[in-house]
């Protein structure tokens, strides 16, 4: 999950590092590091916590030096100090890295054998023994490089600066995605077009194994197993503008008020608004028509919203879904073949469980669909068929826009495959389309009911738990209520089908307890009514997030009401995530929380 960045320059380098760093944070901030090669001689910088700390050590302590390396650190082996921090030195190695090495114990070891002292904990650090150890046998960098890599188990990218080597970088990649920035008379290495982007759009990806010994004037790929290849240089379109805040105290703020116009961008890309229809470019590659299954694999929010639309392909296209979370998807050995469609949907295009999902399911035969917000991320490159979600960068660690973006496109995926497998008739189809193009002005005045949820932070801050109930597309609402809660403000909280309840979590209900029930007044409305008179004949406390029909036909059971415009069924689950994502903000506003980037977090898991 750490974020990697070279630079061979043309002047000093550690402010460049600095300004990529800062757009690779989104991969985790719980240290920061540069280092330099100042006439010759490695220097370094490193600071716990976000990277605001190491700009104020730069500040103070600054590095020369035209040729240098940086990271920004999510931990996986090793506290979050600055002995952890990373880049790690060795004798003559600096080196930074993005994943995990899984025989670190056994390299420790080896190199504690040879003599060397350990200073941190992380699995990377031998790895820089091991070069510092080859080099001192009187091998190049290159051949050291070549040597150890081999060597090392795991998933890494990595870049590596050498004494004495200003006009040298090595980086390698095996499962952790890296790019080579091609500048004039400078180079750049970095672990994605985001981290280039202040540089060059001039991008080589190097695929699966590749390692890369890069100089000022060019660059070298070798593969795996060390024969030269070539690899071919694209253009980036990804934007080198910081986004900014605008007028909003967070990002997270911003980006659930953008959904009326980002949703209208993605449902206009995959709707057409005159004839009313789903018409979604490149679907035909899914085989809709003659599926029998179709598999959706995804992480956290994404794979809720793939939950949603199991009930929208199930009822729709009566076409069976199977979806399952990519951690544990990637280990199930399920059988697939070429008659199969894989449905991937991610935010940043570079959640490691699905990318390796993803993996599995093309070596299997079937063919790969993927909903990316991150059109030039590593997912979108290795599907048959991407579907963009028009959501624009979601720098927020809570994904709010883009899940509500996933749900349009996947919405509109259930209903082409209803048409093309002659289940949705045209009429009924474009019922359903008119009412999805109603979404944006509907998730406009979802977002007038802020004023009353704003309210509700205050009583649920001092809870330590909560739960969240709903039933059909809104039993997964209920657990993505329950996920941003926890993430944004730590507070304990469990989704549930509303229906469950009664087999075990009603035992934990008491005056304590806050129970959102996400309930629209549809056709199984009075089942979930009857549940919430369960919950408050026992005490719980009641929010109730439903329409003004809702509200009326509740009884008098909701300590509180958040009400919505009416909306139909197919629409429901994409506007109530709004006062849901509210909920969370405004709680952990109240409670001082850092809302954009929470605690252990970070926003890309590139990491399994
Ligand atoms: O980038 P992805 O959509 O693949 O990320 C998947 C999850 O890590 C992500 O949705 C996570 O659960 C969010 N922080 C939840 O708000």
């Amino acid at each position: 999950m750490c974020g990697i960045v070279g630079v061979l320059g043309k002047s000093e380098v550690a402010p460049l590092i600095v300004d990529s760093l800062k757009r690779l944070e989104y991969r985790g901030y719980d240290s920061a590091g540069v280092a330099t090669l100042d006439q010759g001689k490695l220097v370094r910088r490193r600071a716990e916590g976000k990277l605001r700390n190491l700009e104020t050590l730069l500040e103070n302590a600054p590095l020369a030096g035209s040729a240098g390396i940086g990271h920004t650190r999510w931990a996986t082996h090793g506290a979050p100090t600055v002995p952890n921090a990373h880049p790690h030195l060795a004798g003559r190695v600096a080196v930074v890295h993005n994943g995990i090495i899984e025989n670190y114990l056994e390299l420790r070891e080896e190199i504690v054998a040879a003599g060397a002292i350990l200073e941190s904990e992380t699995d990377i650090e031998p790895v820089a023994h091991l070069v510092n150890l080859a080099l001192d046998r009187g091998k190049t960098p290159r051949e050291a490089i070549a040597e150890v890599l081999p060597r090392l188990k795991g998933a890494f990218a990595l870049a590596f600066l050498f004494e004495g080597e200003d006009d040298l970088l090595i980086g390698a990649r095996k499962g952790s995605p890296l790019a080579v920035g091609h500048g004039d008379g400078e180079m750049f290495l970095g672990s994605d077009a985001i981290a280039l982007s202040p540089f060059t759009d001039r991008i080589t990806y190097l695929e699966e194994g590749d390692w890369t010994v890069v100089s000022r004037t060019g660059v070298e790929i070798f593969d795996k197993d060390n024969r030269p290849v070539e690899r071919a240089e694209a253009r980036s379109s990804v934007t080198s503008s910081l986004m900014d805040k605008g007028n909003y105290k967070h990002f997270m703020a911003k980006e659930i008020h953008e959904q009326p116009q980002v949703l209208g961008h993605t449902l206009s890309r995959y709707f057409d608004y005159t004839t009313k229809t789903a018409r979604v470019a490149g679907a035909e590659g899914l085989k809709f028509k003659d599926l029998q299954r179709l598999t959706i694999t995804a992480c956290g929010t994404a794979y809720l919203a793939g939950l949603v639309s199991k009930y929208w392909f199930e009822k729709y296209a009566r076409l069976p879904v199977e979806i399952d979370i990519a951690s544990e998807f990637r280990y199930r050995e399920t059988p697939l073949s070429e008659k199969d469609t894989a449905l991937f949907i991610s935010q940043s295009g570079e959640t490691a469980d699905t990318l390796a999902s993803l993996r599995y399911c093309k070596a299997h035969g079937a063919a790969i669909g993927a909903i990316v917000n991150v059109a030039e991320s590593t997912i979108a490159r290795e599907a048959d068929m991407v579907f963009q979600t028009i959501a624009g960068p979601e720098i927020g660690v809570a994904s709010t826009k883009a899940f509500t973006c996933q749900l349009a496109v996947l919405a509109a995926l259930a209903l082409q495959a209803g048409r093309e497998r002659g289940v949705l008739s045209a009429e009924r189809e474009r019922e359903l389309v008119a009412e999805l193009i109603e979404v944006p002005s509907l998730a406009l005045q979802a977002l007038s009911c802020e004023a009353s949820i704003e309210k509700l932070a205050q009583p649920l801050s001092k809870a330590s738990n909560a739960l969240y109930l709903g039933r059909a597309t809104n039993f997964p609402l209920a657990l993505e209520g329950a996920l941003k809660l926890k993430e944004l403000s730590y507070i304990h909280a469990e989704g549930y089908a509303a229906g469950e309840l009664k087999h075990g979590p009603i035992a934990l209900i008491d005056e304590n307890m806050p129970v959102f029930v996400i309930a629209p007044h549809d056709a199984i409305y009075e089942k979930t009514v009857s549940n919430m008179q369960e919950v408050a004949a026992r005490g719980g406390r009641i929010v109730l997030i439903t329409d003004a029909r809702g509200a009326a036909e509740s009884g008098s059971s909701a300590v509180s009401t958040v009400i919505l415009p009416d909306m139909s069924d197919i629409v429901a689950p994409i506007v109530y995530a709004l006062p849901v994502q509210l909920i969370a903000y405004h709680t952990a506003v109240f409670m001082g929380t850092d809302v954009d980037q929470p605690r252990n977090l970070a926003k890309s898991v590139t990491v399994e």
